[in-house]
């Protein structure tokens, strides 16, 4: 059926009937099966599943040691403490990236001090970096934002001679690489998500690599009420053991029944990124000669994990502001999403650290003008049509 030229949002016909829905996730029969079969074991809670997990995230990454956790937000949090952060210190932070970042800063007792990122990339920028360090800077929390790798080797210049430790949080990166080295094995501790929106899902859940021995010990104890090492066996076939609780950690472990989806999410995980990958080819292809900034190129020796596509609206060549055009968008039966409205805009942090808008103008700018384009590897070839469509429809008709 032809597209019918006037909105939706203005009584015209949507170009689709039904609801494309944002992030929808992958899953497969062989997730199900699993599922299936884990809930028949009688063992669902914390298991030889997650160990399992565990073992394949810690070889696809190539990092020492991997914990599963409950959340990458858990992830954060732990990885905060395990770096020594304490009351009264600070942690950098891009203020362009999901509150859960800073949030966690927040958790330990610390500040967030939050910086502005580059333009285009949207990556934390390494001069704003150095410029917010002080005596109190504990810790740098890089973010792989959109997938794209930060300049790790940047930050490592700013971090190592001062001491400063490097937390990754690549929600966004489980494919990432920069310059030749795989994210989760350059930062002291990286933090994964396999929320329901991301590359690899388990419904909610985490990693954390590291090379350090000792961390990954801490850190899974930690993430089990601070219980002794394998306390989560005490039910097993090997008989009831004492467990000795050595910090009174967290209840931040992850379950068998969410290793169970993430084991044959991580089979396909390059299979996906390929899809992706000409996925993004496509939008960069369709959307050239619309008003909109689109991704840069991503830079020779990086490995950009595609998780999001998010273009930033021409706003100043429309009549629409970006929430207009989303509404739009959703009216036309096409779901997107907005990564993100800067942490600094929200009203807590403006009224406990006293943060402005306009006081980090990179951020600002991308949070007025950013909208992130249907992207799941479960888009079938009239999903991805149909918001070619969509978004054309709705930009030609703004731009009038
Ligand atoms: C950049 C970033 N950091 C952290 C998180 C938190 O991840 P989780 O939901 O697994 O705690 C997210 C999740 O959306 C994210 O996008």
């Amino acid at each position: 059926m032809s597209i019918d030229p006037r909105l939706a949002i203005d009584g015209g016909r949507p170009v689709r009937e039904s609801y494309l829905v944002f992030g929808s996730p992958d899953l497969q029969q062989p997730e199900i099966d699993e599922v299936m079969a884990t809930l028949k074991t009688g063992w669902i809670g914390t298991g030889p599943k997650v160990a399992r997990f565990e073992e394949e995230f810690r070889r696809y990454v190539g990092a020492q040691h991997a914990v599963a956790l409950s959340s990458c937000t858990a992830g954060l949090h732990l990885g905060m403490i395990a770096l020594g952060v304490k009351p009264g210190d600070e942690v950098i932070v891009p203020s362009m990236t999901f509150v859960a970042t800073a949030n966690s800063v927040i958790h330990v007792g610390a500040t967030p001090v939050l910086v502005d990122c580059e333009p285009g990339t949207m990556l934390i920028d390494p001069k704003a970096v150095e410029a917010a360090i002080t005596e109190k800077t504990r810790v740098i929390v890089p973010v792989h934002f959109a997938g794209r790798p930060a300049d790790m080797t940047a930050l490592e210049a700013i971090a190592r001679p001062r001491g400063i430790k490097l937390l990754e949080d690549a929600a966004h990166a489980i494919e990432t690489v920069h310059q030749g080295r795989k994210v989760g094995t350059i930062a002291d501790a990286t933090a994964f998500s396999f929320y329901v929106t991301k590359n690899v899902i388990t419904g909610e859940g985490g990693m954390v690599t590291t090379q350090d021995e000792e961390l990954a010990a801490w850190i899974k104890v930690a993430g089990l009420h601070g219980m002794s090492k394998d306390a989560w066996k005490r039910y097993s076939d090997q008989g009831y053991k004492h467990y000795e609780v050595v910090f009174p950690g967290f209840k931040y472990n992850m379950m068998d029944l969410q290793a169970s989806i993430g084991l044959h999410q991580l089979a396909r995980v390059e299979e996906n990124w390929e899809k992706r990958r000409r996925l993004w080819d496509r939008y960069l292809a369709a959307f050239g000669d619309l008003p909109l900034d689109l991704p840069p190129e991503i830079r020779p020796g990086d490995r950009h994990a595609y998780h999001l596509f998010i273009v930033e609206v021409q706003t100043e060549k429309l009549r629409m502001d970006r929430d207009e055009v989303m509404m739009a968008l959703h009216k036309e039966n096409i779901g997107t999403g907005i990564h993100y409205r800067a942490v600094h805009v929200h009203p807590y942090y403006r009224e406990t650290y006293g943060y402005r808008p306009g006081q980090l103008p990179v951020s600002d700018r991308i949070s007025e003008r950013t909208l992130s384009l249907p992207f799941s590897t479960r888009m079938t070839e009239e999903d991805i049509e149909d918001t070619f469509a969509a978004v054309r429809k709705v930009l030609e008709a703004a731009a009038r």
